[in-house]
């Protein structure tokens, strides 16, 4: 950027938009002195001009039309803080690349379904498109892919990418509390969305994310295959207790990875053994591991969510455009990022931790034990808790490794037995 003055549009001035107003004025001089540049916030939007807000400012920068901010000739950089998938979010974003407005969000859904098309959009007017933000809250794992590993062969990214699950899974295992009750916590401390915490608790934030680091990590375009998707909402605190009786500890994973050449993207939960790295992180934290040739794996950890770590990652954007240099969003030409194919998930090994609650008669273990030589899975460690009080019993098995389409064969199977009252709960078990 050849401008000495550098005029800012902030669109969004929710919790994270005003944090990022007040760490700009701060930061101004620092700012300054880092990059030469001088900047201003010359224009700001939200979706109220008198809603009460936690900072003052000059109610003539107050534009109620988003939009008019996009197409003023004065802004030269934007922050799209608003966090739609198309909308208004996507309008404010395409309408200023196409002024040649550099552009810094923190929005995933946005970049998870529109980053292509915006991308190339932002490469076709030599401006930036960031979202540093839009992953893993203030760890700077796009920029590490994008360059500090440049030149590495990544094959695998393996994270916990959404700090409410992952406060609501340890808050669980610590204080003995059902997920209602942690959810209520959660929502309590703002971890949880206080209205509609479903696309953090149904794992589709982390697929989103997910969704972008593949992009960024393989060199490809943003894959919309439909990929394997639970979240945690079934989790009992049974589950939990079973797992660190077994020693286990239950995590939310968003992993992506190549096998042969194909892309297979995952979100779910995990049983992961408690000497694994990434079993203790806890709470509300985030952490990515990469695999990555020849580098290793590297491993990044931090506060995956909340206005401090967020706005650190939006300023850390906005330095790196101040700082000049045109970049691919992506890290490579768009032309040269080539859609992948898909693998069949159906051939995906693992073993399972399967949880059912049955009637306790005589012949409910045989008759259940019998489905699973049905599909030729055969079980590793089985354990059953009877409930004297109600004549009925939790079932806990733990399977060998077997294939995804013969477990899927093996719930049908379950969900006829008359015996079985209530449908399993299974997770997966990550072996790495
Ligand atoms: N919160 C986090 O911890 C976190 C972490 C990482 C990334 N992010 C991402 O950051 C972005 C912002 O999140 P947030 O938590 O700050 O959301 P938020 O608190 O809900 O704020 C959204 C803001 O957008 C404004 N808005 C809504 N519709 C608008 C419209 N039509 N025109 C102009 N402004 C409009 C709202 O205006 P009013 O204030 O007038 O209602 C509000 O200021 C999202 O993409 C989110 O995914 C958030």
């Amino acid at each position: 950027m050849n401008k000495k003055n550098v005029n800012l549009g902030i669109i969004g001035l929710g919790q994270i938009g005003s944090r990022l107003y007040k760490e700009v004025i701060l930061k101004r001089k620092d700012i300054e002195v880092k990059t030469g540049k001088k900047i201003n916030i010359i224009a700001i939007s939200a979706k109220s001009i008198k809603k009460k807000r936690n900072f003052s400012f000059n109610r003539k920068i107050f534009f109620k039309n988003p939009l008019n901010i996009s197409n003023n000739p004065k802004v030269d950089i934007i922050f799209e803080l608003i966090g739609l998938p198309g909308g208004i979010s996507k309008k404010i974003v395409e309408t200023a690349l196409k002024n040649k407005k550099h552009v810094i969000t923190a929005n995933k859904a946005l970049i998870a379904k529109n980053g292509d098309y915006l991308s190339k959009l932002a490469e076709a007017n030599k401006v930036n498109l960031e979202f540093e933000a839009a992953v893993g809250g203030g760890i700077p794992v796009l920029r590490t892919i994008k360059d500090g590993l440049i030149t590495n062969k990544i094959n695998k990214v393996v994270g916990i990418l959404n700090g409410t699950c992952n406060y609501i899974l340890t808050k669980m295992g610590s204080s003995k509390e059902s997920f209602s009750n942690v959810l209520k916590k959660a929502q309590l401390l703002g971890y949880a969305e206080p209205r509609n915490p479903k696309f953090d608790l149904n794992g589709a934030d982390t697929l989103a994310k997910v969704r972008i680091l593949s992009a960024l990590a393989f060199n490809k375009k943003i894959s919309s295959n439909q990929c394997l998707m639970d979240g945690i909402e079934n989790i009992e605190l049974k589950d939990i207790e079973m797992a660190d009786r077994l020693n286990f500890r239950i995590k939310l994973l968003g992993i992506t990875e190549l096998i042969n050449n194909k892309l297979f993207e995952r979100v779910h939960p995990c049983l992961i053994r408690k000497d694994k790295y990434i079993a203790n992180i806890n709470g509300a934290m985030n952490a990515v591991i990469l695999n990555g040739k020849p580098v290793g794996q590297s491993v990044l950890q931090g506060e995956g969510a909340g206005p401090g770590p967020t706005s650190s990652a939006l300023m850390s954007d906005l330095l790196s455009v101040l700082r000049g240099n045109i970049k691919y969003p992506f890290g490579l030409p768009h032309i040269k990022r080539k859609s992948i194919r898909n693998y069949d998930i159906n051939l995906y090994s693992n073993s399972l931790y399967l949880r059912f609650e049955v009637n306790d008669r005589p012949g409910v273990l045989s008759s259940i034990t019998k489905i699973f030589t049905k599909n030729k899975i055969s079980i590793k460690n089985l354990i059953q808790n009877p409930n004297k009080l109600n004549n009925k019993a939790s079932i806990v098995i733990i399977t060998h490794a077997n294939s995804e389409k013969n477990f899927k064969k093996l719930f049908v199977g379950l969900s006829k037995n008359k015996y079985v009252i209530k449908k399993p709960i299974f997770i997966r078990i990550e072996k790495n």
